[in-house]
């Protein structure tokens, strides 16, 4: 996720466009950069890190006060965030200039292409490789810019929010998008483009949001002409009455950042197989693993070392990839684990997980580790982050920014790449069958659709919540693929409620927990249809002798646990082993409406902070 703003009109664009970057910059921070028209030539800067940094390095640099303008506030996705890498791309001619917020996953063969005709680049980003399939098309084919964009975007695959600006042109900037979003504020011969409304709320109230497969040529005098990009057709595009403040416009319209991390997980984990596996050819396709797989086949075992929900992630892989790819897997907090003397061989295989990638226990881990001789694969979202580069090799999760300090959508991606990587090495050890592969990869691919589904049971999560608010204690419980899930969900709610809440494995109930069990206490029961159903039916039967509540996670159509729960909340269907993905959905809201009602901090909880850099 990036966040792109552009403006065309009679203002000075620099302040325009430097306010709204600072104003999607939750939406990636790694890098930034503008790129300024002065009437005849263009000045761009930018530069890794903040905003900030990028405007302290404008004060000296910038001396236009022209009235076209593009800047990018960077979460990086292809290349480590730096100064070559930040956005704006210029072309190789030095005509266009290009922001992107997306990923188009064949710029490898279209980069190839066009060094074969004589293209070079500067950066490792797939956006350079665009704005120079533009500038091949606009010159092969002698077509304005509008139609080059078409052209060239026709001829990629992937995700793109973009705006382009050709130095010739200057009284048109060029928008197009499939997968990211894109809004044009529509002012008095004046228009502001940008991944969000924030950057224009306060100049006009009238947006039109360009819809996927939209692209719009956006002139200072004549307005906005919007075509489809696949067959020219043109859009009549409707403008929009905007009725949201700031605050709300940068959290999508949504209450908190945890709310809306939370309902972007379908996206989330689409962005996380997103060019890694091809269906219907029944193909995996990830660099980190294709390139070190004798590591991953000659491995005597996987260690997994991680903290706090990525070690919940972790958990879930373990039974993953005993159950897929038959390998013995150890799961290790970071923290106990470089402090333990432990026993690691030099055919291990290490998997470090952390969304923030700074996390220092688990830095400290993957140095042991690798002074002991082990392959350490990192599993991290933040590109470029620590972990990722003290990392052998790794894959990224692709889930964007996580702002919400109570990690939601990065514990989904996490399992999602996991289960990539098992399926991968169960099929090149030989050890599940074609068809079971293939039964596998289309059910993943089904997972953001099922996922959706499982938000939509929200209000009457948001009634659950209403009934227990009070409580002072919770149980959860799982078992199997689940028990992860079920100390995941209680990690999420003491965090943000403050409430003391457990995750236990179903069956060791009988071994302690049964005592809390009285008519005050809530029981989390996660009782889907493929995990040892009966089981765990069996010890709802014994919470409810106790008259614990029940709260039943229950596959669409459960009747056996409806009948014995006070409450039940349906996921669909699915695999046993993408459960997880599911089920955690209902936990997630759950915590989240109780730390509302509660009247929480819910995105920034007392004493927690978002990556844990100290030990
Ligand atoms: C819980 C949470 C923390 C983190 C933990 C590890 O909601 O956010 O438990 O999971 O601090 O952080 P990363 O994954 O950044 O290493």
């Amino acid at each position: 996720m990036c966040g792109i703003v552009g403006y065309i009109g009679h203002r000075e664009a620099y302040p325009i466009v430097l306010k709204g970057l600072k104003r999607l910059e939750y939406r990636g921070y790694d890098s930034a950069g503008i790129a300024l028209y002065d009437g005849d030539e263009m000045k761009l800067s930018k530069t890794k890190g903040k905003v900030v940094d990028l405007e302290k390095r404008l004060e000296s640099e910038i001396t236009t006060n022209g009235t076209v303008g593009i800047g990018h506030t960077r979460w990086a996705t292809h290349g480590v965030p730096n100064d070559v890498n930040s956005h704006p791309h210029y072309s190789n001619s030095g005509n266009l200039v290009i922001i992107h917020n997306g990923i188009i996953e064949n710029y490898e063969p279209l980069r190839q292409e066009l060094i074969n005709r004589g293209y070079s680049f500067t950066s490792e980003t797939d956006t350079e490789v665009l704005v120079n399939l533009i500038e091949d098309v606009k010159t092969k084919e002698n077509v304005k810019l509008g139609k080059a964009v078409q052209i060239a975007l026709n001829q990629t695959v992937g995700a793109y929010a973009i705006a382009v600006f050709d130095k010739n042109k200057p009284d048109e900037i060029v928008v197009a998008r499939l997968g990211s979003p894109l809004a044009i504020g529509v002012g008095e011969e004046e228009f502001f483009i940008a991944s969000d409304a924030s950057p224009f709320i306060e100049y006009t109230n009238n947006a039109i949001y360009l819809e996927d497969g939209e692209m719009a040529v956006v002139r200072k005098k004549k307005g906005v002409k919007v075509r489809k990009i696949q067959d020219d057709s043109l859009v009549d595009p409707y403008v929009q009455e905007l009725k949201m403040n700031l605050e709300q416009i940068e959290k999508g319209g949504y209450d908190h950042f945890m709310l809306k991390e939370i309902y972007e997980q379908p996206n989330a984990i689409k962005d996380t197989y997103r060019g890694r596996m091809r269906v219907e050819e029944g193909i995996i396709k990830m660099a980190g693993i294709d390139d070190h797989i004798d590591k991953f086949l000659n491995a005597r075992r996987i260690l997994i070392i991680a903290c706090g929900t990525s070690w919940h992630a972790g958990l879930v892989g373990e039974y993953i990839f005993e159950d897929l790819a038959r390998i013995p897997v150890e799961v290790e907090y970071a923290s106990e684990f470089r402090y333990r003397n432990p026993v690691i061989y030099e055919d291990d295989v290490v998997i470090a997980i952390s969304q923030s990638g700074e996390t220092a226990d688990t830095m400290a881990a993957i140095k042991l580790a690798k002074e002991r001789g082990a392959f350490v694969f990192g599993i991290c979202n933040v590109v470029g982050s620590s972990i990722s580069r003290e990392t052998h090799a790794g894959a990224y999760t692709h889930a964007g920014p996580e702002i919400g300090v109570a990690s939601t959508k990065a514990f989904t991606t996490q399992i999602t790449v996991l289960t990539l990587i098992a399926l991968q090495m169960a099929k090149k050890k030989g050890v599940i069958s074609t068809s079971d592969f293939f039964m596998h990869l289309q059910e993943l691919e089904r997972i953001p659709e099922k996922v959706e589904k499982a938000l939509e049971a929200s209000d009457h999560i948001k009634e659950v919540a209403e009934i227990y608010k009070e409580a002072s204690n919770c149980l959860y419980l799982g078992r199997g693929f689940n028990f992860p899930v079920a100390l995941e969900g209680a990690l999420k709610l003491k965090e943000i409620s403050y409430i003391h809440a457990e995750g236990y494995p179903a069956a060791e109930m009988k071994h302690g927990p049964i005592a809390l069990i009285d008519e005050q206490m809530p029981v989390i029961v996660i009782a889907t249809k493929k995990g040892h159903y009966e089981k765990v039916v069996s010890n709802i039967q014994e919470i409810k002798s106790r008259k614990g509540k029940i709260i039943g996670i229950v596959t669409e159509g459960d009747v056996t646990v409806k009948n014995l729960a006070d409450h039940v909340i349906e996921i669909p269907e699915t695999m046993e082993s993408m459960t997880p993905l599911l089920t955690t959905i209902p936990l997630q809201l759950l915590s989240y409406y109780i730390a509302v009602m509660l009247g929480k901090n819910v995105d920034q909880p007392r004493n927690l902070a978002k990556s844990v850099t100290v030990e």
